[in-house]
């Protein structure tokens, strides 16, 4: 089996930063409230004229620029995304057409907030069934865009941003051990956008009743989350033949602080073994999970060699998990 590799990664963050001091003047909410409940002080927002697809390309080029490679090598660009430039063409389309990648195939990923990880799992085959050789997996997000600013129980959680990497067959042995994935539509009712979509179009008679923005019962998510995410993450380790202790680094999706800290609890492993970003950018949901990669990369928190799992979670419900060794 042809081993599939990590060979860049990269990211983007808009530069407006919303701090929960400014979610004050906003909804009836504290700074107090928002890090206690959450851990998260501030936010980026992307400008106005700044579009997913905008973000995505930056992360794009940047995770090319890591691995070292030209746009022109890349065979498939995977977008992961709840916040799609239109519905067609897909957001992957225009990061190719801005990036200039004239040799890749493009498509979109919809898996809510595990959309990087289903992406990666995608590219992996891919590569391992010798289709293509080099893969550009990107999760960006403008959630300031589907975000209801007058519901106090969401809009203080999310932000904006792109996380990107470069998935490549690099011989040596080291790359992706184990990937899971998993879904539950029963439970698509608990984290949702109910409108702009077939089943409920936006109309006249109802565009200002935010029915294209989340909607979330944010205590069932909870739960969900930590189950299935100690789920996704007792499958690939089994799989891998691996302990929890035997990890380096754990980058899990970036929601909440407390949902992180339950799950270090069950794995019995400290909090410094956790990359947490969520502080500085809230939940860019498809995006989370890319950025914090990203940033565990450049800071050198993985040795070559180390193991690394990455856990997410999402609407869908969705969850997965891949354990890498670096
Ligand atoms: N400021 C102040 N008070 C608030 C706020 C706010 N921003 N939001 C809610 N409250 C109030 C509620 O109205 C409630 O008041 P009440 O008791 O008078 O009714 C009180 O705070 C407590 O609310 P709880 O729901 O009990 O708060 P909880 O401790 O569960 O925290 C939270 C809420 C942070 C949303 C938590 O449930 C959570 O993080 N859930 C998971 C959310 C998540 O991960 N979502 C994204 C997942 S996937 C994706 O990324 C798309």
């Amino acid at each position: 089996k042809r081993t599939v590799s990590i060979i860049g990664t990269g990211s983007y963050v808009p530069e407006r930063i919303m701090t929960n001091a400014e979610l004050e003047k906003l909804v009836e909410t504290s700074d107090e409230w928002i890090t206690t409940r959450t851990g998260i002080k501030e936010r980026r927002i992307a400008a106005e004229g700044e579009f997913t697809s905008d973000m995505a390309a930056k992360a794009g080029l940047n995770a090319l620029e890591n691995a070292g490679i030209t746009a022109e090598e890349v065979d498939l660009i995977l977008v992961a995304t709840v916040t799609p430039d239109m519905f067609f063409p897909s957001t992957a389309c225009f990061v190719q057409s801005k990036i200039g990648a004239k040799h890749a195939a493009c498509f979109d990923v919809s898996a809510a907030c595990s959309g990087f990880l289903y992406a990666i799992e995608i590219a992996q085959q891919f590569i391992t069934s010798h289709t293509y050789d080099t893969i550009l997996v990107i999760g960006a997000e403008k959630l300031s865009s589907i975000v209801d600013w007058s519901d106090r129980n969401t809009c203080v959680l999310f932000g904006d941003g792109a996380g990107a990497a470069v998935l490549r067959h690099r011989g040596g042995g080291h790359g992706v051990v184990s990937t899971f994935m998993a879904s539950d539509g029963g439970l698509s009712d608990i984290l949702y956008i109910p409108g702009g979509g077939s089943r409920f179009p936006i109309t006249k008679e109802n565009a200002d009743t935010r029915v294209n923005c989340i909607k979330m019962n944010g205590k069932e998510t909870y739960k969900h989350a930590v189950t299935s995410m100690l789920d996704a993450t007792n499958k690939v380790l089994a799989d891998a033949n691996l302990d929890p202790k035997d990890l380096a680094c754990v980058i899990p999706h970036q929601a909440n602080l407390r949902i992180i800290e339950a799950i270090a609890h069950r794995m019995d492993l400290p909090m410094d073994r956790f990359m947490i970003n969520l502080d500085r950018y809230g939940n860019t949901s498809a995006a989370a999970v890319a950025i914090a990669l990203d940033e565990a990369n450049r800071t050198g928190r993985m040795k070559v060699g180390d193991y690394v799992l990455l856990v997410v979670f999402g609407g869908g419900l969705t969850w997965a998990s891949s354990v890498i060794q670096w």
